[in-house]
């Protein structure tokens, strides 16, 4: 079966006003920040999956690990008809899930989720023509608004994977916890993977790898308000920095302008300096405890059935009922 028509929740225009407010909101801030779902156009997203493949970015690889050896039981678990997939991306460790649901029969439709249409529009290709009979309907959307609009009907499983969730702030993540359990029965399920706790010494290079290619996304975002907004943002003048903090347990990504800088976001009608060493918050990756975990999804009313690490215990997947 070919993919459907990507569904659209997200037209150009919602993204540009959605972007205008928080360039707005997030430059005239002190400090200054930008939201990370602004990463992802076609470029952000083909970086994105050159970090998935460098020796420094390890959550990409354990997590495939930890679903290879557990797709089955997700499978067996869940007797899913339905998977939908937040934040999708390529859906490549997804296969894994696929061939699972594939061998034990009894999964429909495949429904992937994500900002990106670029990345939506080639995974969903990809996906129908290797899983002939699946359903594959691909939906343009916003994992932090558009919930209400999933799918329904049948046991729906959803897979929310890549540690993507620890890309939320604490009470944004809580907000997308009890969104998704809004959005399902009782007796429906979520997969997510999430990052753990480790030495800071092998965290922080998966976050600023020596060939740059993070430091290349990092800036992407800039490179997203210059032509979307007509901003004059010098790149070059931005260097990329992952800071480890030991209280919240996560990797913040910044942008530190290396001397004083002025950017002019002309659709704003904004002029915004920077002095040297000044920084603008772009991303945190929240890395998380097995216990810590349980308790959150607890409180958004999933009850955890499993949990599950790669071989080194670097990454972790659970799999929770809704209660
Ligand atoms: N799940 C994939 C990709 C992770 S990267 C993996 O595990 O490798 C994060 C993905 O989430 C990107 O594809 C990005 O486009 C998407 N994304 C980020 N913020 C989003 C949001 N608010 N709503 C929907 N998708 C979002
Ligand atoms: N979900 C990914 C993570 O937290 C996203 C990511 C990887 C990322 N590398 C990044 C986001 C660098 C911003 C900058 O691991």
């Amino acid at each position: 079966m070919s993919a459907e028509p990507l569904e659209i929740h997200l037209e150009e225009q919602d993204l540009d006003r959605a972007l205008r407010e928080d360039v707005r909101v997030g430059l005239t801030a002190s400090p200054k920040w930008l939201p990370p779902k602004w990463f992802y156009d076609a470029r952000g997203s083909e970086l994105f999956e050159e970090i998935t493949r460098l020796p420094e970015y390890y959550p990409t690889r354990a997590e495939r690990a930890a679903l290879a050896a557990h797709a089955d039981d997700v499978a067996a678990m869940t007797g899913a008809k339905t998977l939908i997939e937040l934040g999708s991306g390529s859906s490549e460790k997804t296969r894994l899930l696929l061939d699972a649901f594939t061998r034990q029969g009894g999964l429909g439709t495949f429904v992937p989720l994500d900002v990106s249409v670029s990345a939506l529009r080639s995974s969903t290709e990809r996906i129908a023509a290797a899983y002939p009979g699946l359903r594959v309907r691909g939906i343009v959307g916003d994992f932090t608004r558009h919930l209400d609009r999933l799918p329904t009907g049948g046991r729906r499983l959803v897979a929310f994977l890549g540690g993507t969730i620890g890309n939320l702030l604490p009470a944004e993540r809580a907000g997308f916890l009890a969104a998704t359990r809004a959005a399902l029965e009782a007796g429906d399920w979520l997969l997510v993977g999430t990052d753990l706790v480790k030495d800071p010494g092998v965290v922080v290079p998966a976050y600023d790898d020596a060939a740059g290619v993070t430091a290349e996304f990092n800036r992407n975002v800039l490179r997203v308000v210059n032509r979307e907004l007509g901003a004059d943002f010098d790149v070059e003048a931005f260097r990329h920095v992952a800071v480890w903090d030991p209280e919240r347990e996560w990797i913040e990504m910044r942008l530190r302008a290396e001397r004083p800088t002025r950017v002019r976001v002309a659709a704003l009608g904004l002029d915004v300096a920077f002095a040297a060493g000044e920084e603008l918050r772009t991303e945190v990756s929240a890395k998380f405890r097995p216990a810590g975990i349980a308790a959150e999804l607890a409180g958004a009313g999933f009850v955890r059935q499993a949990f599950w690490t790669d071989p080194d215990g670097l990454f972790g997947v659970s799999l929770a009922r809704a209660d």
